[in-house]
């Protein structure tokens, strides 16, 4: 009998090629969403590469009473991939209140199921914004975790520590959580990727969406940062890559292979790239010149970020196999497929 795993958010960006991954490594999937930032299409895009469409519940998981009705229907799950979350770092500085309830109610709700199960196994997506601007680079999980900048980096904190509490009340729970660095690019079929909604916050989403003639330019932020070009740096990790990860840190929570019933995880590349770099990139790989200006910092962003891989490397034997020019290559191929479509 295949192993039944939960993903929430599992239609969203980074849940969807994780759905992938674990349906090509034999898993069944059930995939909890509320289709507020994703389309239900996504489960089509799935269904096209795997030839299995998982189960799916459009719930939300702010609400208490679907969630215990969830476990009592699927009696069944043997882990649970939690990526549901709002995630837009400016939004939640205006309305802290839904990023809090949205972000930290879900976690607990699902907790308070999954403690109560026999062999509970949780993996939990926590993000590099923990670290803030770190002191040292690369940046180690053993770095400190700065104040939050940011109603939404802080509630990965808070739930990082939630999580944490609870590993050590019930001892049987066994967790992980994943920092991502920056994850981009799209499965390479096309068949799914990211689909921001309206003016993409984030770097590559807003350059294949300049270099396809929606925006004008990219307006990168900044060049007078203390690095070798003037822009900020980054960890941009493909999200192919980090998909395999949850696989691998899942079957880790599977076989018992823990040495602690809660583990944190940098995840990504190790090496970091400035604006200007991943705008040649994309260039190279896409053959189109895009146009751009520099325009004043960003408020709250930070100058140089990228992780040190080693404890994921040495531990889950996890390595990022992609680059950012064949992340640039799929996220082009993505967004080529959109506009085809529109
Ligand atoms: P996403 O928005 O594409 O996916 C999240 C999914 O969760 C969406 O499909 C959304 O509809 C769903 N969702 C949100 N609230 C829900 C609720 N209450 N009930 C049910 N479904 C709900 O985001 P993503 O980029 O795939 O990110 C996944 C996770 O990784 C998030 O927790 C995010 O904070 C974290 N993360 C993302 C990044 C990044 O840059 N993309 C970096 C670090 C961490
Ligand atoms: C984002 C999130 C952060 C999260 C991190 C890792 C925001 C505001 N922050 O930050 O919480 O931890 O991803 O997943 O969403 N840039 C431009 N022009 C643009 C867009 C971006 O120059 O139009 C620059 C930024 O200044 C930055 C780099 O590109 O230097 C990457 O930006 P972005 O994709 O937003 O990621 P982060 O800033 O790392």
């Amino acid at each position: 009998m295949n192993k039944k795993i939960l993903v929430t958010g599992g239609l969203g960006f980074i849940g969807s090629h994780t759905v992938v991954a674990l349906q090509e490594r034999g898993f069944d999937v059930v995939i909890i969403d509320n289709l507020s930032n994703s389309s239900i299409e996504v489960l089509g895009g799935i269904t096209k590469i795997t030839r299995i469409s998982p189960e799916f519940e459009n719930l939300d998981l702010r609400d208490k009473q679907s969630v215990n009705n969830f476990f009592e229907k699927y009696q069944d799950i043997d882990g649970v991939i939690h990526f549901a979350a709002s995630k837009a770092v400016g939004e939640s500085v205006q309305n802290p209140l839904l990023y809090y309830e949205n972000n930290l109610n879900s976690l607990i709700y699902l907790l308070q199921q999954l403690k109560e199960k026999e062999a509970p196994k949780f993996i939990f997506s926590s993000s590099c914004t923990v670290y803030g601007q770190a002191d040292e680079l690369p940046i180690t999980e053993n770095a400190p975790v700065k104040k939050a900048e940011s109603p939404y980096g802080n509630t990965k904190q808070i739930g990082e520590e939630i999580i944490f509490d609870t590993c050590s009340a019930v001892p049987h729970l066994k967790a992980i959580s994943l920092r991502y660095f920056n994850p981009i690019g799209a499965h390479h079929s096309a068949n799914i990727g990211e689909l921001p909604i309206g003016t993409p916050q984030n770097l590559v989403p807003y350059i294949t969406q300049t270099a396809a003639g929606k925006r004008e330019q990219l307006s990168i932020f900044g060049n007078d940062y203390p690095t070798p070009d003037g822009t900020c740096i980054r960890d941009y990790i493909h999200v192919m890559d980090l998909a395999r990860a949850h696989v691998i840190a899942l079957e880790r929570l599977l076989d018992n292979e823990q040495e602690n019933n809660y583990e944190v995880f940098n995840l990504g590349t190790g090496k970091g790239n400035s604006v200007l770099e991943a705008v040649q990139a994309f260039e190279k790989v896409s053959g189109k010149k895009l146009p751009y200006t520099f325009v004043d910092r960003r408020e709250g962003d930070i100058v140089a970020a990228y992780a040190d891989t080693t404890k994921a490397n040495r531990v889950l034997n996890w390595t990022a196999e992609f680059n950012i020019e064949d992340a640039m290559e799929s996220a082009w191929k993505w967004q080529q497929k959109l506009e085809e479509k529109n």
